[in-house]
């Protein structure tokens, strides 16, 4: 009892770290202050403060183990500013506003490339899959727009120089956690022709060609180096530093099965990316790569609408 008590006094204190609140730094109107306050929590792995109802998050670019099922259960039903700062405060706050309020609620996240926007957004699906309980059929639906997300990132994903997870294409989740639907996805097309100097094109070309089995390959005419592809290999750099595409290949498929992809539909995206890997075999020159390339251009500011 007193250990525990006295590591709870422990935690708080160290919670106290800085401001939690922006809003209480007395000079607020001063950078230096303000950046400051961020370095000194962040020292401190407190990656969150607030600023009144905002949370402003630094990316710690490591597993702090903040978000397992212990810190979801501590931040469900509880005054927004009874615990430390926490994207899983703003997920309850925005859950228990709509309940309670019968309203529908946003949330905004904005941040450079890099800054962890969508690791926050997979975070608050993650808060809200765990704070609803529903029928089972329900839960179902629940769990295919969860597993929508590994496809979406193979899809639309790339490595870029600034972040090796950059998501390329933008994309609005209506209705979660109940059910719903994908709005605008708007993908960096351009991509799949030229990939600039340490970038990579979309992840699912590398995962296909690391994760495949032989007679796949084989079946499909590929080799299993990225290198030997023109539209893969203009980076210079096809493998990533911490995650590996053959496991990651069979999580997509995994996901495409659970979200009722047919085998045909499934054999249809295979041979998609197939002719997108070797379309380049038709060797075209450089001319007429370049005549290609500003023609993606030309035509992707309207090819979304
Ligand atoms: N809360 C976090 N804890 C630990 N690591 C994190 C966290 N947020 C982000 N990261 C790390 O930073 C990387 C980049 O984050 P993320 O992909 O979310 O950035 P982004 O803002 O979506 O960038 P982009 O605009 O390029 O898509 C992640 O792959 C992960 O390694
Ligand atoms: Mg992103």
């Amino acid at each position: 009892m007193v250990k525990s008590l006295i590591m709870e006094n422990l935690l708080h204190a160290r919670d106290k770290v800085g401001v939690q609140d922006f809003v209480l730094l007395e000079d607020f109107k001063n950078d230096k202050a303000f950046i400051n306050n961020l370095k000194k929590r962040f020292q401190e792995n407190l990656i969150y403060t607030y600023i009144g109802p905002v949370i402003v998050s630094v990316n710690p670019y490591r597993d702090l183990n903040l978000y397992n099922s212990d810190v979801i259960e501590q931040y469900k039903n509880v005054n927004f500013y009874e615990l430390p700062p926490h994207i899983f405060a703003i997920a309850d706050n925005a859950f228990r506003f709509m309940r309670e309020e019968c309203k529908d609620q946003c949330i905004l996240i904005s941040g450079e490339s890099g800054s962890g926007k969508t690791e926050a957004s997979k975070k608050l699906l993650q808060y809200l899959a765990a704070a609803s309980h529903h029928a089972p059929s329900v839960e179902n639906v629940k769990d295919k727009l969860l597993l929508s997300n590994p496809i979406l990132e193979a899809f639309g994903n790339a490595k870029t120089n600034r972040n090796d997870n950059s998501s390329r294409f933008g994309k609005y989740m209506d209705g979660a956690p109940l059910g719903g639907h994908i709005l605008n996805y708007l993908l960096e097309k351009s991509r799949v022709v030229h990939q600039n100097h340490g970038e990579r094109n979309f992840h699912i070309f590398y995962q296909l060609l690391a994760g495949a089995d032989n007679k796949m390959l084989e079946d499909l005419e590929l080799r299993r180096d990225p290198s030997a592809y023109f539209y893969l290999s203009q980076g210079s750099c096809s493998k990533l530093r911490n995650i590996d595409d053959a496991d990651q290949f069979s999580v997509v498929d995994k996901a495409m099965n659970i979200t009722d992809f047919t085998e045909e539909e499934q054999e249809g995206v295979l041979l998609l990316l197939l002719q997108c890997c070797t379309w380049v075999m038709l060797a075209l020159s450089k001319k007429r790569v370049k005549l290609l390339l500003c023609m993606t251009n030309l035509f992707i500011p309207f090819a979304n609408y």
